[in-house]
């Protein structure tokens, strides 16, 4: 059977209280729509198309879909005119019209295609998906005769008091057989809210005895639609609950799952211990064996198996390897690779560098546009100087090298294969291969020169006397 999604994503949103379109708001670091859009995009349709309003150009900036067609509803004038709008996008279509609400952000692609399946198997003309809401009052109220056939769709706004005790309510999503489209010309205008309502279908289905059929299949944890910031924190909680719950069966370990944040495309292997307080963001993929300490953020990362990433460190578009140690304290910055068992210890930043296996860099270091070769170590405070100013320069710093602390390597440079750099050293020239350099101001001991500072401080000249004739004093 042919599908085409129509998602509705035109209205103001006003109840937000925000300069952001409603849909554009997020969920797990994602917008809305996206969400939506991409349950309707698992469905394969024919023809996915979107409805936009007066947010148009924002909206598609922020959803680039190659695959999506965009139509606009000129004014607000609701979800009945919305679809209406989407008319001349399906001219010739022939199949089931499926409408998404683009605010319904938490809805499966499983709930989706049992909807279908119920509607195809009725042979509907207009199915409609349906819930129990816990409190009812944001929904519409599906109105059913003593026989159980639903017959309309009643607003809150224009719904009687017994109305309005019902709980089944109607949750936006809607499978329409193309022939059925037709009828939304009957829509008559809400006059007290000015809109055409998409519910009023129902009704003048029933009406004429076409088949339709309301499935109470879905809950309300993936039905909820997001009309304000109180909904909205609830969807966000329900996604993570969702997503969290899903790791701990896979065999992820949580010390504490309210405290932590992870969107819906990260991946965890077995027995990863995670710690609380921890964000892991984007394409995130974490092997098996992890420990993730407390106050970590993981931004489309790829960690080994067996790592260990300590506290408070942040890692971003990076690779690290199995065995690998991070932290406390460190930056891992984008298109950086930790090798397998290397160290990056406390305040050490890592940009666009690779870092070769046993590698250590354990204290206070910067290391930019570098290549660090295997079983390397780095001392305290090593800085790469990459930057003159205007262009990035890269140091190349190779196997088993040794960097002692506070030496600063101007880049370009390069350190020679087994190499020794010594303490204190700014390195300017490559440095050959099992070579030593050493560039600091080679030490004077002076030897009484503290006394003699006392002695000039107390204004003593015989003592100072007594100095420079090298006698000696006490
Ligand atoms: C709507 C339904 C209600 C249902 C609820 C489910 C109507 C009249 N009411 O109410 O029965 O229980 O959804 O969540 O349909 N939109 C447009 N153009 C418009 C108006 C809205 O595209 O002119 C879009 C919105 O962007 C939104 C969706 O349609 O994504 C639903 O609109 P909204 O105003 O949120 O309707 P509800 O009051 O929630
Ligand atoms: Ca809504």
């Amino acid at each position: 059977m042919n599908t085409a999604c129509v998602i509705l994503a035109a209205g103001l949103g006003k109840r937000m209280n925000s300069s952001l379109p409603k849909v554009l708001h997020k969920i797990c670091g994602m917008p809305m729509l996206q969400h939506v859009i991409n349950a309707a995009q698992r469905l394969r349709p024919e023809k996915n198309i979107v409805v936009v309003g007066q947010h148009s150009e924002r909206i598609k900036k922020e959803i680039p879909e190659a695959r999506l067609f965009f139509v606009r509803q000129e004014e607000p004038k609701g979800t009945g005119d919305a679809l209406m709008s989407a008319a001349s996008a399906l001219r010739g279509f022939n199949g089931t019209v499926l409408v998404l609400n683009g605010d319904t952000p938490l809805i499966t692609v499983k709930t989706l295609k049992k909807f279908i399946a119920c509607s195809a198997k009725n042979e509907d003309a207009l199915s409609i998906l349906s819930f129990i809401a816990e409190d009812p009052s944001a929904y519409g109220r599906i109105l059913r005769d003593n026989s159980g056939k639903a017959l309309g769709i009643a607003e809150d706004k224009d719904a009687s008091y017994e109305q309005r005790q019902i709980r089944e309510v109607n949750s936006g999503f809607y499978a329409i057989s193309s022939a059925c489209m037709e009828l939304l010309k009957k829509i008559r205008l809400n006059k007290a809210k000015g809109e055409y309502y998409l519910t009023d279908l129902l009704g003048i289905a029933a009406d004429r005895n076409l088949k339709t059929g309301v499935y109470c299949i879905g809950s309300e944890a993936e039905l909820m639609g997001v009309n304000n910031r109180r909904d909205l924190f609830r969807a966000e909680c329900l996604m993570q609950a969702k997503i969290i719950n899903n790791l701990v069966d896979k065999g992820v370990n949580f010390i504490d799952t309210a405290s932590v944040y992870i969107q819906p495309e990260v991946k965890i292997g077995q027995d990863t211990t995670i710690y609380p307080n921890v964000y892991l963001e984007g394409h995130t993929k974490i092997g098996s064996g992890c420990i993730i300490y407390p106050n970590v953020r993981i931004m489309d990362s790829i960690i080994g198996d067996n790592a260990a990433i300590k506290d408070s460190s942040v890692i971003e578009d990076s690779e690290v390897r199995h065995k690998a140690q991070i932290g406390p304290f460190a930056h891992i910055r984008p298109g950086s690779l930790i090798g397998s068992a290397a160290k990056i210890g406390n305040f050490v930043e890592i940009k666009k560098t690779v870092i070769g296996d046993r590698a250590k860099a354990s204290h206070l270091s910067y290391i930019g546009d570098a290549s660090v070769g295997k079983d390397v170590n780095i001392g305290a405070g090593t800085i790469t100087c990459n930057y003159d100013g205007q262009k990035k320069h890269k140091t190349v710093i190779s196997d088993k090298v040794f960097i002692g602390s506070d030496t600063q390597l101007i880049a370009p440079v390069k350190i020679g294969r087994g190499a020794y750099v010594g303490a204190g050293s700014t390195i300017t020239r490559d440095v050959p291969p099992e070579a030593l350099a050493i560039s600091r101001v080679r030490q004077e001991n002076i030897e009484g020169w503290a006394i003699k500072k006392q002695a000039l401080g107390k204004g003593s000249k015989a003592l100072v006397q007594k100095i420079e004739k090298g006698e000696k004093v006490k």
